[in-house]
């Protein structure tokens, strides 16, 4: 049997891993912070679940206590998913606020639930730590400096348990994409408006989908433990960079 808990479950691309895993044989704990998406997830994939804020200490501490519980002390896999943006403010006048809570999402809340899991991993054996980055990480663009800071902080969390981990049987693999059409990413980066969501996407025909994404979590986890895949870009052919998309051009 091989386990992962899985964060960021009940949407997007988080919600495609639980399902690319459980199809694959592994049996998932989903985590997030919405008990009803949760539900319908375990209905569809028989995956179990977890309701946890990844930027509470006491709701992580309880999520591995019950990964502890469910899969017997270990764990082959830890999938951080959990993240997200909040708003496109240039630089001069960002909410900083919001900047704390993008970097306290994903930056702390990635190294949280790793910290509390790795013991898991470590009892059995070997294992993996996924960490889903983007290409906000790589390179920034107008509007991005507080996502930019904070995928770019999490890419840097990536770099440095990869090094700390050498001579442990436990790769860290980093999955950065670029564009991708989920239903709730834009619309919580831009406050519900749903027009302005849409738009990122205007005339892109084939971005890339959640299913997308969690095809190449599932293919990375799933290849021989010796094989790490330390950071994979995926990008849609649409797009070239952060800043180089092809719109109406059908792709
Ligand atoms: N969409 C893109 O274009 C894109 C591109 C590159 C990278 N990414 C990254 O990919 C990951 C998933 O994005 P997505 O597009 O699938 O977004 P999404 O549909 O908005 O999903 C975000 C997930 O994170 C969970 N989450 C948010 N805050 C949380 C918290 N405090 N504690 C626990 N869970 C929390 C949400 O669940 P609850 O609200 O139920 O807690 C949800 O399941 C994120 O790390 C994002 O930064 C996205």
């Amino acid at each position: 049997m091989t386990t992962a808990v899985v964060t960021g479950a009940s949407s997007g691309i988080g919600r495609a891993s639980v399902a690319a895993l459980a199809a694959s044989g592994w049996q998932v704990l989903g985590a997030a912070r919405r008990a009803d998406r949760l539900a319908e997830l375990a209905a569809e994939t028989g995956c179990a679940t977890a309701v946890c804020d990844v930027t509470s200490a006491g709701d992580v501490e309880a999520l591995a206590q019950q990964a502890a519980d469910l899969f017997g002390g270990t764990l082959d896999a830890i999938v951080n998913i959990a993240g997200g943006a909040f708003g496109v403010d240039p630089v001069e006048k960002a909410d900083l606020e919001g900047w704390r809570r993008m970097y306290d999402l994903n930056v702390l809340g990635t190294t949280r639930v790793t910290q509390a899991l790795l013991p898991l991993v470590r009892a059995n054996g070997s294992g993996s730590v996924v960490l889903l980055t983007s290409t906000a990480a790589q390179a920034a663009y107008t509007g991005g400096a507080g996502y930019n800071a904070a995928k770019a902080g999490e890419h840097m969390v990536a770099q440095a348990l990869r090094l700390e981990l050498l001579g442990e049987p436990i790769r860290v693999i980093e999955i950065a994409p670029g564009m991708v059409h989920t239903e709730e990413f834009s619309l919580v980066r831009l406050g519900g408006d749903k027009a302005a969501a849409d738009a990122v996407y205007e005339g892109v025909s084939h971005p890339l989908s959640a299913g997308d994404v969690a095809d190449v979590v599932a293919y990375s986890l799933n290849l021989p433990a010796h094989v790490n895949l330390d950071l994979v870009t995926i990008r849609p052919v649409a797009q070239a960079s952060n800043y180089h998309v092809a719109r109406g051009a059908g792709l």
